[in-house]
């Protein structure tokens, strides 16, 4: 244990784990990228008011949100989520005036929350935000898109798609009455957090985890009861293209989502196989946002990955399989055969400048060397020790056939290696 430890619910990732990660995040990258989506990047630190603004009575604004003064007393948050840091910058960067942009990031996100299994306090989320587009066409381009990457990651057990129509402003507004009324018929029965949230954000209540509150709630109204037509058809034409694509849903008219900003498409891609924290991507429409955030009237839609959640579920399944890029592992034994091997890795990487070469500067046992060259997934594994020193020479030994090793000049070794390569 060092002296000094992480922050609860902070998580290092080690050397094994980032190859998980960076092999999850290529995936994904690669996925969005197919569809044209472009990175953008934005601070972790943003003014508090980006996300009091945007999610005004949120939880994890109200409750979970890294808030503090800087030098300054001015009062910064770090970011609790990334639709609001991108809807800024997007304004900001003048991105929405002639294009409609469809933009993807990916980076940590902090909320003080309880740690649990796939929850933490700092987690890491992939993101997709589109901007500009208001038909369902673009709602149901974003759920291919998640479907796609499921079936690239090899997940196709225990998933499942949950869709509602939270309508426009009205709708919202009427049904929250709807259900205030109702929820106060149970007041008795309704515990500390569902009171509180009767007056700072009703919807919310649908998603409590209580039992006693689940079972108040199967008489309550349905939002699908307060929505217009518009929303209707709207709803209908995304299921029309869901169908068609074989992609499963259910329409569950209690997905509300933990953020104020939705309006019309919400949605979730859960999961049987991870235990209570399930949400593997939330997303839904927004479009109100960009012009509650100081832009022109814009339409928007996104969704977030949950990662941890999601390479917590891969590595449970064994869906990830890594592929090693070490070429050589370089074997020597003392401080003047360490010295010409070193220097041999680097002439070699001269005359082919695609070798990745590992050196083995510990000074250890050869059958310790040799142990750790064939678990490194080197092709190759090169050897200096005293002779090869005198001899001006390299052992040179194929670590994934049984032929015999043998002891080559630089020269030689360039070709052999350049044979093999190519
Ligand atoms: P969210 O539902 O708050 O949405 O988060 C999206 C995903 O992030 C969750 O489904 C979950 O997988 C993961 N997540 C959330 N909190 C934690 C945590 N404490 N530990 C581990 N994973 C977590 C948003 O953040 C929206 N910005 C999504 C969006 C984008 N909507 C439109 N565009």
């Amino acid at each position: 244990m060092s002296k000094i430890q992480t922050l609860r619910g902070m998580n290092d990732i080690h050397p094994k784990q980032v190859k998980e990660w960076s092999y999850v995040e290529e995936v994904i990258k690669s996925v969005v990228e197919s569809y044209g989506y472009e990175e953008i990047r934005f601070p972790v630190v943003e003014k508090t008011e980006l996300y009091t603004r945007s999610n005004e009575a949120a939880d994890i604004v109200t409750k979970e949100m890294y808030t503090f003064s800087d030098k300054s007393g001015e009062s910064i948050s770090l970011r609790p989520e990334g639709t609001a840091g991108c809807v800024r910058a997007a304004i900001d960067n003048d991105l929405l005036r002639t294009d409609k942009p469809r933009l993807w990031y990916s980076g940590p996100m902090f909320r003080y929350e309880r740690p649990q299994k796939g929850r933490s306090r700092q987690f890491h989320q992939f993101s997709a935000e589109v901007f500009g587009l208001s038909s369902p066409e673009i709602d149901a381009e974003l759920i291919m898109i998640s479907a796609r990457l499921w079936k690239k990651l090899g997940i196709f057990e225990g998933l499942r798609l949950e869709i509602n129509n939270l309508g426009d402003e009205q709708t919202r507004k009427s049904y929250s009455k709807a259900l205030v009324d109702f929820l106060t018929k149970f007041s008795k029965e309704l515990d500390e957090e569902a009171i509180r949230k009767l007056t700072e954000n009703p919807l919310r209540i649908l998603d409590s985890k209580s039992p006693a509150i689940q079972e108040i709630l199967k008489g309550a109204p349905l939002i699908e009861d307060f929505t217009n037509q518009d929303s209707k058809n709207y709803q209908a034409n995304l299921l029309e293209i869901l169908d068609e694509m074989g992609i499963g849903y259910k329409v569950n008219p209690r997905l509300v989502r933990g953020l104020d900003y939705y309006n019309q498409t919400v949605f979730e891609w859960k999961t049987d196989l991870l235990g209570s924290q399930d949400t593997l991507l939330g997303g839904g429409r927004y479009d109100d946002l960009v012009e509650e955030l100081g832009g022109k009237p814009c339409p928007a839609i996104g969704f977030s990955i949950g990662l941890e959640r999601l390479i917590l579920l891969l590595n449970q399944e064994d869906k990830i399989k890594l592929e090693t890029n070490l070429d050589i592992y370089f074997i020597c034994f003392s401080e003047s055969t360490a010295q010409e091997a070193i220097i041999c890795a680097e002439k070699l990487k001269d005359k082919i400048p695609s070798l990745s070469i590992k050196t083995n500067l510990g000074l250890e046992s050869a059958s310790s060397q040799f142990k750790k060259a064939d678990k490194s997934g080197a092709k190759i594994a090169l050897l200096i020790g005293e002779e090869e020193l005198k001899d001006k020479k390299i052992t040179f030994k194929d670590l994934r056939s049984n032929s015999d090793q043998e002891t080559l000049t630089f020269e030689d070794l360039v070709e052999k290696i350049n044979k093999i390569k190519n």
